[in-house]
């Protein structure tokens, strides 16, 4: 009889029972590895499922034929200088991942949009302070960076709310009612169309540290930045600088330099910084479950899996 498919579930430890009952659901007759259950025979593993894989461990896999992301970003994956370029790595892509980036988007844009926090301070004093809109929403200008598959859809979801959207991404998008800029070159007119600038990109060596000084000297005064990507992407020092000058106005932050964020970093008591601790959009167990499943069968048919990255753009 021939040996089962094997699969490596690398995560961190306490999720793996969340992401083991789907797999050996949907993928009866695999034999299923878990880091939390003792040493693992590494020679017989066929599939790796990871996000951010420890130094050493994809060196260590040395029959692997395939690796599946259990995020969208696959930076933490390429990171490995260890990582095999000549077999297929597959990203996690699904309406449920876009949809929650979609609406961490579209809440965190309303906030500041309708200026709630000064409500909130408004109602920690017991105060009734009436005020209206800062910005007509038709003025109130949205820039997304990257417009792929969850760019796309939050560019969509603001622009149903009424408001202005451009996207920027490598190459031009058709999306109704959403203006395409297009490549380095038109970025700066991108960037000063922007009251509100939402970063989507992948973290690759073109974007790391895109949301720098020069990039928010180039936003409108008084914009509002909202970072849903990768730490990568932002100078952190460079926003706190360009917020406590004025010119920019605030901005969320779920994802960082250093996750967790250590507890000593300025960004978390910033009075005009929101954090959230990289929770924009969580991946589902059983999707991603059912993207590997067929994956793996692709795979081991000698067809194709969906969404394999493409390894020199880095996304
Ligand atoms: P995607 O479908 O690959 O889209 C990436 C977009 O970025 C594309 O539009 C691409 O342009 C554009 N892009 C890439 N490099 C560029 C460059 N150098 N210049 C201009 N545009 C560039 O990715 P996705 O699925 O939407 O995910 C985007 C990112 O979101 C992920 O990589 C991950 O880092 C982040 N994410 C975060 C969370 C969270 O919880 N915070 C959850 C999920 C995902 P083209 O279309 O022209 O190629
Ligand atoms: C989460 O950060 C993802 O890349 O899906």
């Amino acid at each position: 009889m021939a040996d089962p498919i094997t699969l490596l579930l690398d995560v961190p430890s306490g999720w793996a029972g969340h992401w083991a009952g789907p797999l050996s659901e949907l993928l009866p007759g695999a034999r299923l590895l878990r880091q939390d259950e003792g040493p693992i025979d590494t020679a017989r593993v066929d599939y790796l499922i990871t996000f951010r894989p420890r130094k050493g461990l994809i060196a260590s896999l040395a029959n692997l034929k395939a690796v599946f992301s259990l995020g969208a970003g696959v930076d933490g994956i390429l990171a490995d200088p260890d990582f095999p370029r000549d077999i297929p790595l597959m990203r996690f892509v699904d309406r449920s991942l876009s949809r929650e980036l979609a609406q961490y988007v579209v809440m965190h844009v309303l906030i500041f949009h309708r200026g709630q926090r000064y409500f909130d301070a408004a109602q920690a004093m017991n105060k009734w302070r009436q005020r209206p809109l800062l910005r007509p929403t038709e003025d109130t200008r949205i820039g997304i960076l990257g417009m792929g598959e969850i760019g796309t859809m939050c560019a969509e979801r603001l622009r149903d709310l009424d408001f202005p959207v451009t996207g920027w991404s490598r190459t031009r998008k058709s999306v109704t009612g959403v203006e395409s800029f297009s490549g380095a070159g038109e970025l700066a007119p991108f960037l000063a169309r922007s009251d509100i600038l939402v970063c989507l990109l992948p973290l690759t060596p073109e974007t790391k540290g895109i949301l720098n000084a020069k990039t928010f000297a180039l936003l409108p005064r008084g914009a509002f930045v909202i970072n849903a990507a990768r730490g990568g992407h932002l100078i952190e020092a460079d926003l706190v600088e360009a917020i406590d000058t004025g010119h920019l106005a605030g901005a969320t932050l779920d994802v960082f330099q250093h996750e967790p964020l250590p507890a000593d970093s300025v960004l978390w008591n910033h009075p005009k910084i929101t954090v959230t601790p990289h929770i924009a959009a969580i991946t589902d167990p059983r999707a991603a479950a059912r993207a590997i499943s067929e994956g793996i069968t692709a795979l081991e048919r000698g067809e194709p899996a969906a969404h394999r990255v493409n390894i020199a753009r880095g996304y």
